[in-house]
């Protein structure tokens, strides 16, 4: 129940688009349909972008992947956190599809900091290094925490003096910008974000995450290497179904505001609670938190979360668009019962 936000069903209304779009019969493939059409203007529109060009995809390993490949040589790099989604579990799918290697720099609190970053500048020009060339942070970053726009601005600043782009892994971007109480465009387009992985699965979707160019340049590569990575989908209508969906009347804003939410509510209730160690800042939908061993056994009895690190007794407490707040009163009952 609070192991992903993967674990989660899908939302209604998502349900309704595919029905609906499904009983319309034969359409076009490879996205030559209406549905498609739409949700390219509707994204345009969000993200008060006229050079915003959407590539859909299923996974969002794949957006990362293809995002990335639109941009390196394979002699080019990619910047980010040691933790970074596509260093640690995508299963070297970034390495394989692109040729080009990742540059890690230490994480605080799940963030890239621009003095780590800053030390891979000096193989710039040296033939015998690779070239850095793209700075990939994750919003919300793989340990829960969530950038602040000036954080993002920084990162951006940083890489376009040194002409390098920015890429933000947005598998949760709709929990980060409940979480900062700001629109899409606040956050990526007027940050001057080169290239967005933007989620949608883990926040009510059935499947459906997508590549957002703002780079010209990304925009030309974009389709050709979707396609070569075998995610241009014959159907593609359905994800499109999916993602107008999830952008009418702020669903995505809604959903995440519900995770999000429920995830300050179970923190708020166990922060106190005697032997619970809360690791990083809850900025949105997942936490991390120590609790003694004999919780942690006793109460993978009886609910889903990960167990990061036996040895440590650190676990992960993540919250979805659906999560009740009866269901969490009932959790709560449960930890507060076995730490007293
Ligand atoms: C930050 C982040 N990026 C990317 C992904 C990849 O998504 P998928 O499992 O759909 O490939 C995940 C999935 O958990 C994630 O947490």
């Amino acid at each position: 129940m609070f192991l992903s936000d993967n674990n989660s069903g899908v939302h209604p209304e998502i349900i309704k688009a595919l029905s609906f779009v499904n009983d319309k019969g034969h359409d076009f493939p490879y996205e030559n349909d209406y549905e498609t059409k739409e949700v390219e203007r509707k994204i345009r529109e969000v993200f008060q972008s006229d050079i915003a060009e959407l590539f859909l995809t299923t996974t969002g390993t794949s957006a990362n992947a293809i995002a990335l490949a639109s941009i390196l040589h394979s002699y080019e790099a990619v910047i980010c956190t040691d933790v970074a989604h596509i260093n640690t579990d995508e299963c070297g799918a970034f390495e394989k599809l692109t040729g080009s290697k990742i540059l890690p720099v230490r994480n605080k609190n799940g963030k890239l900091s621009i003095s780590d970053a800053e030390t891979y500048l000096k193989q710039l020009g040296d033939v015998h290094r690779v070239q850095p060339r793209i700075i990939s942070i994750s919003q919300v970053t793989e340990l829960g925490t969530v950038y602040s726009l000036d954080e993002i601005r920084e990162v951006v600043d940083f890489a376009h003096e040194n002409d390098l782009l920015v890429h933000v892994d947005g598998a949760r971007i709709a929990n980060a910008a409940v979480s900062l109480n700001c629109s899409l465009p606040k956050m990526i387009t007027y940050s001057c974000v080169d290239l967005l992985s933007f989620g949608g699965t883990k926040n009510g979707m059935m499947f459906g995450e997508a590549v957002i160019s703002f780079n010209k340049k990304a925009s030309k590569k974009l389709p050709f290497m979707r396609k070569q990575f075998g995610h241009l989908i014959s159907k593609m209508r359905f994800v499109s179904a999916q993602f107008s969906a999830y952008l009418e009347g702020d669903l995505w804003r809604q959903n995440a505001a519900n995770a999000n939410n429920m995830a300050k509510y179970l923190y708020e209730k166990i922060k106190n609670f005697k032997g619970v160690e809360i690791v990083y800042p809850v900025d949105a939908n997942m936490f991390f938190v120590r609790l003694p061993e004999s919780v942690i056994s006793e109460l993978a009895k009886k609910y889903n979360f990960y167990i990061i690190d036996k040895k440590t007794n650190l676990a992960r407490f993540v919250t979805s668009f659906d999560t009740q707040k009866e269901e969490i009163d009932v959790f709560v009952k449960d930890i507060k019962r076995l730490v007293d």
